[in-house]
């Protein structure tokens, strides 16, 4: 990361704690690594992400259902799901400073630093030769690929390492309060297998025919050992997820439909397209027959968003083994082949999996604007403004009475109590209106309207648009429709 860009990175971490958006969790006690807590503005905006998420998916398409799963899940489940034995990353840890780190994140920070170098080809033939390694799981060739590039700890500076270990990620706790009676449950590390396990009595009580899918928002838990870059990756954080239930043999084709689908979701938001692109697994999860990320240039360079995963009928399949119930689908459609029905099969799966907290941090990234504004009398002053999409910012509309008094605080009240069951509203009546309407900036409200003494006389009031500063008079009876066709 240059310095230029670790600054703006610091700037939104320092942004977003000062007003309102994120804090570390449990400050007062100085805070507990990797989980962090979201504010007034935050909890609105990551509201917002996750009803827009919502909305696109299973409002806006007939054949996708939502369902909301318990966190904690029957143990067998994640013996089935292969997260027991497979869900783990190759660590290493560095005998002098007693440091743990995961081989990826390591490698590719070198990678970043070559690049930084200007040596892109080699940064590609490095991450490249990563890829292999870890498909193959050739924990001495990683090790060696470390040494070969004289990776060292950023801690004790030293290139002192343990030999590569595999480190499950899954939390577990008890369940029960006698000890004696206490089983093992793990805190789910992907809200998929919700689903999966939902599989028949969804589609059964939906009415749903392949090809169909179910979404699901909630938490999930995982013991990242290296946390970093703020809420990038953190130990306690929220999917939205939907899987995707087909036909055998049409997965490639519906894999194809949703790496398009999900990429216009994000534009939807008017994100520039540059600043995403697409990054195919080479290395593939164990239930996965093609992956890929869609990636977004954070300010600490091009990392994963979302991820697209087709996962053949491993998942169904497998729970068919571990619960010997039946996890087919009766086809009645007619195989134009055969003349007859498709008849029973376990469907396969394309499912599409976004992190809550980093479409947030994403937001942010894109929002977040240090502007310089040149007066008319040629002096400079400058503003934090954060762009976010009206749609889904935390306030669509700040109402604003130029003053406490002259009956305008009652005039701005009507117009609070008109637009409020509608979108999101703040009222403000304190300070001068240039500091309000800084304030709204640094929070993205789209819209600040302020009503002064001509609002009496005329009912017009002064209507102000966020990323242009632009202000224009309009008919107080007008300002509920404007905002509402902005969002
Ligand atoms: N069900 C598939 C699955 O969980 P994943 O690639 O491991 O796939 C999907 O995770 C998405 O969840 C990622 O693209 C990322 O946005 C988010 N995610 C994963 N681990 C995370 C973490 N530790 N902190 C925040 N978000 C995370």
């Amino acid at each position: 990361m240059s310095i230029q860009q670790d600054n703006r990175f610091q700037a939104i971490i320092s942004h977003a704690k000062e007003y309102g958006f994120v804090f570390q969790s449990s400050e007062i006690y100085d805070g507990l690594s990797a989980v962090y807590d979201y504010g007034p503005y935050g909890s609105e905006l990551k509201k917002n992400i996750r009803d827009y998420w919502w909305k696109s998916m299973t409002q806006m398409h007939d054949n996708i259902v939502g369902i909301d799963a318990a966190i904690f899940m029957h143990p067998t489940t994640w013996k089935a799901s292969g997260h027991v034995d497979n869900f783990s990353d190759p660590m290493i840890d560095n005998k002098d400073s007693k440091k743990r780190y995961r081989v990826d994140h390591l490698i590719e920070a070198k990678a970043d630093q070559l690049r930084e170098k200007g040596a892109e080809s080699e940064a590609d033939a490095l991450i490249a030769q990563m890829d292999q390694l870890l498909a193959a799981e050739d924990f001495a060739g990683l090790k060696q690929l470390m040494t070969d590039q004289k990776i060292v700890c950023s801690v004790s500076g030293t290139a002192n390492w343990t030999d590569i270990r595999q480190f499950n990620l899954m939390f577990s706790t008890q369940l029960g309060s006698v000890a004696e009676d206490a089983d093992t449950i793990y805190l789910r590390p992907e809200t998929a297998q919700g689903i999966f396990v939902n599989f028949l009595n969804v589609q059964k009580t939906a009415r749903m025919k392949i090809p169909f899918g179910i979404a699901q928002t909630g938490k999930a838990f995982r013991n990242e050992i290296v946390a970093r870059q703020f809420i990038f990756r953190m130990r306690e954080f929220e999917q939205m997820e939907m899987q995707f239930f087909v036909r055998p043999g049409t997965q490639m084709e519906w894999y194809n439909y949703w790496k398009q689908e999900r990429l216009n979701w994000h534009k939807s938001l008017g994100i520039p397209a540059e600043k995403y692109r697409y990054h195919d697994h080479v290395k593939l999860a164990h239930y996965a027959d093609a992956a890929l990320d869609i990636e977004y240039e954070f300010p600490f360079g091009f990392k994963e968003v979302e991820g697209i995963h087709s996962r053949t009928d491993f998942d169904l399949k497998s729970h068919q083994e571990y619960s010997k119930k039946k996890q087919q689908y009766f086809d009645a459609d007619v195989d134009p082949s055969t003349g007859k029905p498709y008849g029973n099969y376990i469907p396969y799966v394309v499912e599409t999996s976004i992190g809550l907290d980093r479409m947030f941090l994403l937001v942010m990234s894109h929002a977040y604007d240090e502007e310089t504004l040149t007066k008319e009398d040629g002096s400079t002053d400058s503003r934090v403004v954060m762009r976010i999409p009206a749609k889904i910012a935390p306030n669509k509309l700040a109402i604003l009475p130029l003053m406490k008094k002259d009956g305008l605080p009652e005039i701005a009240k009507e117009l609070l109590e008109e637009c409020k069951p509608h979108f999101k509203c703040f009222y403000e009546e304190k300070d001068a209106i240039g500091k309000r309407y800084r304030r709204q900036d640094a929070i993205g409200t789209p819209f600040c309207v302020t009503i002064d003494h001509q609002t009496k006389e005329d009912g017009t009031v002064t209507i102000r648009h966020r990323d242009s500063m632009m202000q224009e008079r309009v008919a107080m009876k007008e300002v509920r429709r404007i905002v509402t066709e902005a969002l």
